[in-house]
C-alpha cells in the first residue's frame, strides 16, 4: 500500500484548464507524480505547473474520455511509465446550458458521454487490472450540486442554467460513485465524489450567479475543489468511501 500522498501516481482528466489544472497542481505540489489528460493538448498547463512548482513531476497527453480504446491505452501507458496508478481523478466535463425545448440529441449525448461514460471508462480500466492487482487505489469523481438538486432554480427566463443532460449525468456520477465504492472496497480501493457549487472557471465565465441563498457569498475557486480532492486522494481518507463531499459555499446543505 502506498502510505503517503507524496508517493502516489495520479491521473487527472480534463486537466488542460480550470478545476482540473488546479487539482493537478495541488497534487504535484504535495510531491505526487501527476498525469494530465484532456481533449485539448495539456502542454501549456504542464509547462505552467513546472514553472510554478520546482521539481514538479507532471506529464500529459491529449485523450478523449469518451474513447474506450484511448482510455485503456492511457491507463496502461501510465502504469508502464510510472509503475502503477494510485489515484484516478475523473474531472473532465461539459455542460450544455440549454433548456428542455432547445436540448438536442447531440448535446444530450455529448454531456452524458463525457461526464458519465468517460468516468465509467477510466474507473473500469484503472481498476481492472491495475488497482485490483495492486490492492490499492483512490478514485475521486467530480460531480456537481446540479446532480443532487437538479440544477439551480429556474426563473423561466432562460439564460445560463445548466441543462438537463448535465444534471442527469452528474446525478449518474454520484450513483456510479456509490456503486463502485461497494464493488471495490474489498480490494483496498476507495471511491468518492466531490460535488462543487459555482466555481470560477472557463465553464462558468458567462454565468451571473445570485448568491442570495448561499451562506458563503462568493464564487468558489478551483483551489477550494482541489483541496477536497487532495484529502480524498490521501491516506487521511482511507476509511472514507462512497461519499459525496459538497464544496459549494453551503448552497446545497442537507
Ligand atoms: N465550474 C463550476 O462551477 C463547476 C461546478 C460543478 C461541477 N463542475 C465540474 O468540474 C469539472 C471541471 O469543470 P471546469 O469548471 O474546470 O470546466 P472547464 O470547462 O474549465 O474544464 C473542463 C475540461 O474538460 C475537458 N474536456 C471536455 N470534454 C472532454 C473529453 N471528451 N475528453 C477529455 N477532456 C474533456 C475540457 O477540454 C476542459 O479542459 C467538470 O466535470 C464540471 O462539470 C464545475
Amino acid at each position: 500500500m502506498t502510505e503517503q500522498l507524496a508517493e502516489r501516481v495520479c491521473l487527472v482528466t480534463g486537466a488542460a484548464q480550470g478545476i482540473g489544472t488546479e487539482i493537478a497542481r495541488t497534487l504535484a505540489s504535495r510531491g505526487c507524480v501527476v498525469v494530465l489528460v484532456d481533449l485539448l493538448e495539456p502542454a501549456e498547463a504542464i509547462e505552467k505547473i513546472r514553472q510554478d512548482i520546482s521539481g514538479a513531476r507532471v506529464e500529459g497527453r491529449a485523450v478523449d474520455v469518451r474513447d474506450a480504446v484511448g482510455v485503456k491505452n492511457t491507463v496502461d501507458w501510465v502504469v508502464a511509465t510510472f509503475g502503477r496508478i494510485d489515484v484516478m481523478v475523473n474531472n473532465a466535463g461539459t455542460c450544455a446550458r440549454v433548456g428542455l425545448g432547445e436540448m438536442t440529441e447531440e448535446l444530450w449525448q455529448r454531456d452524458i458521454d463525457t461526464n458519465l461514460k468517460g468516468t465509467f471508462l477510466f474507473i473500469q480500466h484503472a481498476v481492472h487490472p491495475h488497482m485490483a492487482a495492486q490492492g490499492f487505489g483512490s478514485i475521486v469523481n467530480i460531480s456537481s450540486i446540479s446532480g443532487i438538486m437538479g440544477g439551480p432554480f429556474s426563473s423561466g427566463e432562460e439564460d445560463s442554467r445548466s441543462g438537463p443532460a448535465y444534471a442527469a449525468s452528474k446525478g449518474g456520477v454520484i450513483a456510479l460513485t456509490k456503486w463502485i465504492a461497494k464493488e471495490v472496497g474489498h480490494l483496498g480501493i476507495t471511491c468518492n465524489s466531490v460535488a462543487p457549487g459555482p466555481i470560477e472557471t472557463p465553464m462558468t465565465s458567462s454565468v451571473a450567479y445570485d448568491f442570495g441563498n448561499q451562506p458563503i457569498k462568493r464564487m468558489g475557486t478551483p483551489a477550494d475543489v482541489a483541496e477536497a480532492v487532495a484529502y480524498l486522494a490521501s491516506p487521511a481518507s482511507s476509511f472514507v468511501t462512497g461519499q459525496v463531499l459538497k464544496v459549494c459555499g453551503g448552497s446545497a446543505i442537507g
